[in-house]
Order: structure tokens, then C-alpha cells, then sequence
């Protein structure tokens, strides 16, 4: 008896068996990819000139940057091991990891002598106050 249990679980999920969809039926949403959204998070000179501010947004841990009169948004978390961005140096351009020295440009978020990324975040600055799109 066991036996004809498991061929018809088997049987089930054949490729065969599987339907695949490029939309949901109409009243279903695809709740697994929300889009990013603007958050307020600082208002304009908030942040001196070369300085960073470490904001969280829906638990996500993110380093503004004030750099040239303009505003960039990387994640907090060093690549490396994990350092805390927000509260490296800041000098042309780049940021300094506190931790090891890593060093990350601020806009596209490029480890500048490697291969590692940060992930960087869209900043929209509007009536004085800066919103990060998360
Ligand atoms: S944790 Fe950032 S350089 Fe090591």
C-alpha cells in the first residue's frame, strides 16, 4: 500500500505535471517582489559637507553621504567584513572603511582597488528633504 502512495506522489510532480505562468490570474498578486519605494530620511543640512549619516530603513542599515553639494546612499555593511561605512573617512570622492581601509566610491559603490561592490541606493533630494529609494 505504502508503495502506490509514493509512485503517485512521484507521478505528481513530474515536469509534465508542472504549469508554468508569466503573470498571476487577476485578483493575485506576486507579493515576493515589492517594488523599492522613496523613504524620507534626512533633511538638507542635516549632513555637513564630507560627513555621513547612517539611516535604517525597514531594517536596512544605510550610509548617506553629503559629498560636492550632492547626497549618495550605500549600504552600511562593509563587503569585507561587515565594517560600518557610515563611519569611515570620506575623501574624494571615496569612503574609507573604519575597519581595514577599504575603499568604496561613493556614487557607484566600486571597491577601488577591487572587485567588491556595495550596494548603492537612488537618493532624491525634493523641497529640502532627502528621501532614499529602498
Ligand atoms: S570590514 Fe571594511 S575593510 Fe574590512
Amino acid at each position: 500500500m505504502a508503495g502506490i502512495g509514493s509512485a503517485a506522489v512521484e507521478r505528481s510532480l513530474t515536469k509534465e505535471n508542472v504549469i508554468y505562468v508569466d503573470s498571476f490570474p487577476q485578483g493575485m498578486t506576486d507579493t515576493s517582489a515589492e517594488e523599492p519605494s522613496l523613504h524620507r530620511v534626512a533633511s538638507v543640512g542635516e549632513i555637513e559637507a564630507g560627513e555621513a549619516s547612517v539611516v535604517d530603513v525597514d531594517g536596512e542599515q544605510i550610509a548617506l553621504f553629503h559629498v560636492n553639494d550632492a547626497y549618495f546612499a550605500l549600504s552600511n555593511v562593509c563587503p569585507h567584513q561587515g565594517g560600518p561605512l557610515g563611519q569611515g573617512r570620506v575623501e574624494d570622492e571615496c569612503v574609507y572603511c573604519p575597519w581595514h581601509g577599504w575603499q568604496f566610491d561613493v556614487e557607484s559603490g566600486e571597491h577601488v582597488q577591487g572587485d567588491d561592490t556595495v550596494p548603492t541606493y537612488e537618493v532624491v533630494v525634493e523641497d529640502d528633504e532627502i528621501h532614499v529609494r529602498v
